[in-house]
């Protein structure tokens, strides 16, 4: 994991190179490094921030480099272990995002061949191979070092009487950027938005050789073209825009990400789509996600069976992936925010490899997911910064709602009170933010913490897990998501005046449930924060605390519910002074399994 970037102009290389990987660092980093080329390679990194590199690096002169940030896997965050890479005689410089399967094989036949390793990456054998098969030509040398590679990367290599760079990408994101007289590869759009908006999405298997002036895409010797695209995102929309945080500023801008991402889409009277995933005898449907992607996954499984009337499994793409499956008559949906998480990657690429039609429901415009997807829903979330996903998860729930909506054949009354519901979110989660302050209130008091329970029912019980998640991911503190009713069994043991409930009190069947729920958790001395609607005097009479949420039909409760929640984690975090925006040991996109 982490970010990957290189430049090649008339410039200086390295103040360019730090401020990409500055807007790299979300990927995940705990160490970095730059190589500048001149007559020879010069070569800075240290198991240090971006920022912190920056001020102490020497001044290193060239017109070409490249940087990297890193997360480790192989081996400890370390000067030694940070890229970039170097072989023997220090002319060969690499920087790599992903994983070399065969790493330790490779190392041992290199080192029966001669060759010295300094680190315990499993990149460093790529320089290595890349030094073995080098006979004048950097763009050879590399293509025949990745035939020996089995594992998945995004590499950039230079070397030393070559005014080039070489790229190449197997299940990790690459990008080429345009510019005037001066080109670029990075690991996404936002790391060089600042420097152009031309981008051209490389496909696995794709060499690029890019000079100051050129730029050259083959596979297996052949020149192939790729379609050059012209993003639209501001360079401001990936910025923090006056907000102290990422993270608050994405979950303000999730009204606006509701409108986007529903615009075109619900026509005056009916939502209209066209997806063939959802045509053709599919009698069950399959939802594939990870992390956050997950939850909505699942809220989208509570949306199918209600709307549509069909079977629905909601399953972690990691586990999806090592057991077998019955997969016939199945439509598939992948959720994934960046298109780039390897194992909802490879569990696509098992339901491709059955038959299944998939549908993507990705954020980012040409990511890895959306080129494997037979058909793909885009969110337009916009850039999302904050490792913690906030308005990419919104975007999702529109997706979905959205979806199911177009194929829903319920009452048309009903279907028609739903799409004026949908089209009003917008204004709810408004009032939900400008509820801000008090909701800050009991961030302070949760802060106190170590254990918080977050319980909910039906299509809230997702929700729940979601707000356990957003707050152990930003405020470091045990949280744990729990279908309401399973509390009984087994977490009642923990309960007592230290351990806080927040309670997801929705109007729909489950309510009287819940209202049982809570007394019992109260009966065991544990206080109680209840999300609950406008108007629902029972609660007052139960919890200790309440977050009033406006009033929106059942089925949209959890649009409201998780933004209280979202921000909840948010002040929780703030108020324990953590680092929210880039939480310790998290990345914002997990491109190994
Ligand atoms: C990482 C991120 C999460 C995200 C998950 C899945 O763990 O930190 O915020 O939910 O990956 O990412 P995806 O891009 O597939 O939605």
């Amino acid at each position: 994991m982490g970010g990957i970037v290189g430049y090649i102009g008339d410039k200086q290389a390295q103040p360019i190179l730090l401020d990409c990987l500055v807007k790299l660092e979300y990927r995940g980093s705990d160490s970095c490094g730059i190589a500048v080329l001149d007559n020879s390679i010069d070569l800075y990194k240290d198991a240090v921030r971006v920022r912190e590199l920056a001020k102490v690096a020497p001044q290193l002169s060239g017109t070409a480099g490249i940087g990297h940030t890193r997360l480790a896997t192989h081996g400890e965050p370390s000067k030694a272990n940070a890229h970039p890479h170097l072989d023997c005689s220090g002319n060969i410089a690499v920087i790599h995002n992903g994983v070399i399967n065969n790493s330790q094989r490779l190392k041992q036949q290199l080192t029966a061949e001669g060759h010295h390793f300094v680190s315990e990456t499993d990149t460093e054998v790529i320089p290595h191979l890349i030094e073995k098969y080098y006979d004048g030509n950097l763009e050879e040398a590399v293509e025949a070092a990745l035939r020996d590679v089995d594992g998945s990367y995004a590499i950039i290599a230079l070397t030393v009487g070559e005014p080039k760079l070489v790229t190449a990408k197997k299940d990790s994101p690459l990008i080429i950027g345009i510019g005037d007289r001066e080109n670029f590869i990075a690991s996404d759009v936002p790391a060089i938005l600042d420097y152009t908006n031309r981008v051209i999405y490389l496909e696995d298997g794709d060499i690029g050789v890019i000079t100051k002036d050129s730029m050259r895409i083959s596979r297996g010797g052949t020149e192939v073209n790729r379609k050059q695209h012209l993003i639209s995102w501001s360079v401001e929309e990936a910025q923090k825009a006056g907000y102290e945080h990422f993270m608050l500023k994405e979950i303000h801008e999730e009204p606006r990400v509701i409108r986007d991402t529903l615009v075109g889409w619900v026509s005056e009277d009916k939502p209209a789509v066209d997806l063939a995933v959802m045509r053709g005898g599919i009698e069950s449907m399959l939802i594939l996600a990870c992390g956050t992607s997950y939850h909505a996954a699942l809220i989208g499984k509570y949306v199918m069976e209600e709307l549509l009337s069909i079977p629905v499994r909601a399953e972690f793409a990691s586990e999806f992936n090592y057991y077998g499956q019955t997969l016939a008559r199945t439509g598939a949906i992948a959720i994934t925010q960046s298109g780039e998480t390897a194992d909802t990657l490879k569990a696509m690429k098992k339901l491709k490899d059955v038959g299944c039609q998939v549908l993507a429901i990705t954020n980012v415009v040409g990511s890895a997911a959306s080129r494997i997807a037979d058909q793909t829903i885009y969110t337009r979330a916009g850039s999302e910064a904050s490792v913690a996903a906030t308005k990419s998860f919104m975007a999702q729930l529109m997706a979905l709602y959205w979806l199911v909506m177009s194929y829903s054949k319920i009452d048309a009354r009903r279907l028609a009170d739903l799409i004026m519901e949908l089209r009003q979110l917008p204004e709810k989660v408004q009032q939900v933010l400008d509820n801000e302050t008090k909701i800050l209130e009991y961030a302070k008091y949760v802060s106190r913490y170590e254990c918080v329970f977050f319980i909910g029912r039906g299509i809230n019980f997702p929700v729940a897990l979601e707000g356990a998640l957003k707050l152990k991911e930003t405020s470091y503190i045990h949280a744990e998501g729990y279908a309401a009713g399973e509390m009984k069994h087994g977490p009642f043991a923990l309960l007592g005046s230290d351990t806080p409930i927040v309670a997801i009190v929705a109007q729909d069947n489950t309510y009287e449930a819940m209202l049982t729920n809570i007394k019992e958790i109260k009966a065991r001395g544990a206080p109680v924060i209840a999300l609950a609607e406008e108007g629902d005097e029972a609660i007052g009479e139960l919890a200790d605390s309440i977050i009033t949420l406006p009033r929106v039909d059942a089925i949209f409760s959890p649009v409201v519910n998780v933004v209280a929640l979202q921000l909840l984690a948010y002040y929780t975090a703030r108020q324990r002074g953590c680092p929210i925006d880039f939480p310790r040991n998290l990345a914002k996109s997990v491109t190994v399994e």
